[in-house]
């Protein structure tokens, strides 16, 4: 009696471990495939000449042991909190060696700081990897998967994968805003945006093309608001974010937002989404106390007024406190807006990623 009693006991346990373990499976993504620039690039130009790198002090100091991986932040990106939440492995950089062999089953980061969606953005950096670049490493890694797991799983897990896209900042900042631009002198802003919509689209539809079914497109954050900018307009904003970027920022996002709408309405067995970095930032910076924030024009790390004309360097001090500042760096956000941007496209509302938010998307 007691034996059957204890079967019984131990068949209902390993019952309820296979039906929590499928229910985990099926609510969250197969695999994370992350594209885009500095905002979300894990380490892809540590190997390559590139002056666009972040793997060196104090960049990691927040970060698990310490230690600088190549990430423009002092700890975790939105890419590390998602793939915590759902506890996938962390997505390595594509060019990692160690991104081999079962390691591909997680994903792959293809995002390369400096980063544009045209070729020729980013050019002072050197070496760096454009989106077409990094769409030609996701169809390269589609092919290591199906040589690994074979067609049908390798489908499977692309379908499943949330992939994200985070793009568009250096066209404007690493291009048409640089001192001697060539695209300036030949195209009105508004113009350059009609260029680049079309390129983007073209690239987003090959991750489609490729197997891609859950894709993420970010709109560009408040560039008109980052140290750097605020830092070019010394003596004459006072710190204030400079409208005429802002004003860039959003018109190149209101495209953006036709454009998912008019990729879900023509490949409606995928699901397209907008984040809205833009507002959800800017809300930190006009509200900094109600998100516990003190510092929201200064970089944390960075030289030159509001820490914002010269990068962080390895002999540059940093703020004591980083969980009270927005920005690490003259252009990228700290860990801790890193972690309530993850929160918040989870399970925020869709005045913050549309039309449903990511805990949804993977229900
Ligand atoms: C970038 O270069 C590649 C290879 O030369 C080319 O196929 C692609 O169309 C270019 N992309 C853009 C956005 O100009
Ligand atoms: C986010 O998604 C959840 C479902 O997971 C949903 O219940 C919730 O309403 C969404 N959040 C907001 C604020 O819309």
């Amino acid at each position: 009696m007691a034996q059957s009693l204890w079967a019984l006991w131990m068949l209902a346990m390993v019952t309820s471990w296979l039906v929590s373990r499928n229910t985990a499976m099926a609510d969250r993504p197969t695999a994370m495939f992350i594209f885009g620039d500095s905002l979300v690039d894990v380490g892809m130009n540590n190997n390559v000449p590139s002056l666009a790198r972040a793997n060196y002090r104090p960049n990691g100091i927040d970060y698990p042991g310490g230690v600088p991986t190549g990430r423009f932040c002092n700890g975790r990106l939105i890419s590390d909190f998602l793939s915590e939440y759902w506890r996938i492995p962390p997505a390595l950089a594509y060019d990692d060696p160690a991104n081999m062999g079962e390691t591909l089953l997680n994903g792959a980061n293809f995002a390369s700081a400096g980063a544009g969606i045209l070729n020729d953005t980013g050019m002072v950096f050197n070496k760096r990897f454009p989106m077409d670049q990094q769409v030609d490493f996701f169809r390269e890694h589609k092919e290591k998967l199906i040589a690994l797991v074979g067609t049908e799983e390798a489908s499977r897990i692309l379908a499943g994968a949330s992939v994200s896209i985070t793009i568009g900042s250096n066209d404007f900042l690493s291009n048409y805003f640089i001192p001697i631009s060539p695209r300036r002198a030949r195209y009105t802003l508004p113009e350059y945006i009609n260029l680049l919509i079309p390129e983007l689209k073209r690239q987003v539809m090959s991750i489609y093309e490729i197997g891609a079914r859950k894709i993420v497109v970010a709109g560009v954050g408040p560039l008109g608001c980052i140290p750097f900018i605020i830092a070019m307009r010394f003596g004459t904003n006072q710190g204030r974010c400079v409208e005429k970027y802002q004003q860039i920022a959003m018109d190149f996002n209101a495209r953006l937002v036709s454009l998912v709408q008019e990729l879900q309405e023509t490949l409606t067995d995928a699901t397209f989404l907008y984040s809205n970095a833009f507002d959800l930032s800017l809300q930190l910076i006009q509200n900094p106390a109600l998100y516990g924030f003190t510092t929201v024009n200064k970089a944390c790390c960075g030289r030159g007024p509001y820490g914002g004309l010269i990068a962080c360097n390895r002999f540059d001090p940093v703020c004591p406190d980083r969980t009270k500042y927005v920005f690490w760096d003259p252009f990228h956000p700290t860990e801790a807006v890193n972690r309530l941007v993850s929160q918040q496209l989870l399970f925020g509302p869709p005045s913050v990623i549309s039309p449903m938010n990511l805990s949804q998307l993977f229900a």
